[in-house]
């Protein structure tokens, strides 16, 4: 069966890449026809997912221009690959974006013009059971991006400590009953395996006392599972700290989160390397020697209601955007300005080139 998957707040995203006049207020849909020339250079998808993004983005593009696309998915990258088989301008990498800096210099790329996130999971992956994102549908326990590495979410259940899920249910899911979960998965283990997506749906809907209106019981111990077995906001960290030292002067920078964890860490980010005085008030740096703004932010795009009406992905979708300034990097490479999500352990570089 094939899926699908609707991309969000397209134009605005690539607009935000290709338009010299870009605003967050101009972002409108038709801005892209009055773009006054094909853009050359090199450009990032670190999140191909169907590649909706990334064929928006070659149409704007000029022959002599590159696009190169990562995923950590292998049916993601199956799809790039027979986009690139139609257009050479177009470079595959399987990989996380974390390692996009030294997957690049493998291709001899060492400055971009531009690089988009879309952050989080496809509809793909949702929609295809035995994927296991899906609280709604019976499949394996899984909720890997890449199938070809890590263990499944069954495998971490099975063995993590009490304290291990907990932690990691309260930080990433925000839920109140972590503990009460944690402990439920625990005294269920000692009889059977957790090992479905059902299985897990039901126990925690049978300890969250509280019903959130139009929401699944188990919605944030799914989202909480998924971003930790994906290292989603480690690896958001380091792909931050990539694009910093990766942009050209006036590069551009778009991504698009879809919960206040992601969002934060951008927001953020954008915010210390377009103001690092402020940043850095509180420390005892002479004027002179304090950093200079690398980034200057080009502001936050959220869907238009026809495009939320039409997609439910887009009610939470937050587009920001951001510029390289022509200031050089600080000495520690703009480190500095990205956060450190708690208990984040440095990247493995997973795959290669394919
Ligand atoms: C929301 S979808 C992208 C959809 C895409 N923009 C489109 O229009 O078809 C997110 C994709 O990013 C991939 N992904 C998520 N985190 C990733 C990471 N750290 N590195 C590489 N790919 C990642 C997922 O596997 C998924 O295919």
């Amino acid at each position: 069966m094939a899926f699908t998957h609707r991309s969000v707040l397209l134009e605005p995203t690539v607009g935000a890449l290709v338009d010299p006049q870009f605003s967050a207020k101009s972002a409108r849909r038709g801005s892209l026809e009055a773009l006054p020339a094909r853009r050359s250079g090199v450009f990032v998808d670190g999140t191909f997912g169907r590649g909706g993004h990334s064929r928006l983005l070659l149409s704007c593009l000029a022959d002599d221009a590159r696009l190169v696309v990562f995923d950590k998915d292998p049916e993601a990258i199956a799809q790039a690959q027979a986009l690139r088989a139609e257009d050479p301008r177009v470079e595959v990498v399987h990989a996380g974006f974390a390692s996009m800096r030294e997957c690049l210099q493998d291709l001899g790329v060492d400055q971009v013009d531009g690089v988009m996130l879309d952050l989080g999971v496809s509809s793909p992956q949702i929609d295809d059971a035995a994927r296991g994102f899906s609280f709604m549908r019976e499949g394996p326990l899984d909720m890997r991006m890449d199938t070809s590495s890590g263990p499944t979410a069954a495998q971490w259940l099975a063995e993590a400590s009490v304290d291990e899920i907990r932690e990691v249910i309260a930080r990433y899911g925000e839920e109140r009953f972590a503990f009460q979960i944690a402990k439920a998965v625990a005294a269920r283990r000692e009889s059977r395996p957790l090992r479905t997506t059902l299985d897990l749906a039901e126990l925690v809907a049978g300890v969250v006392r509280t019903r959130e209106k139009g929401q699944h019981p188990a919605t944030r111990t799914f989202q909480a599972l998924r971003i930790h077995l994906n290292r989603e906001l480690e690896e958001l960290a380091l792909a931050l700290a990539a694009v910093l030292k990766l942009l050209a002067p006036r590069g551009r920078l778009a991504v698009i989160s879809f919960h206040s964890l992601e969002d934060r860490m951008v927001k953020q980010c954008i915010a210390a390397a377009s103001r690092p005085a402020a940043a850095q008030a509180r420390l005892p740096i002479p004027e002179k020697d304090m950093p200079r703004p690398i980034l200057l932010s080009l502001g936050r795009v959220l869907a238009e209601p026809d495009e939320v009406a039409g997609n439910a992905r887009a009610r939470s979708a937050v587009l920001r955007v951001a510029e390289r300034t022509h200031e050089p990097l600080p000495p520690d490479g703009g480190a500095s300005f990205v956060g450190t999500p708690p208990g984040a352990a440095p990247a493995r570089r997973r795959g290669g080139r394919t």
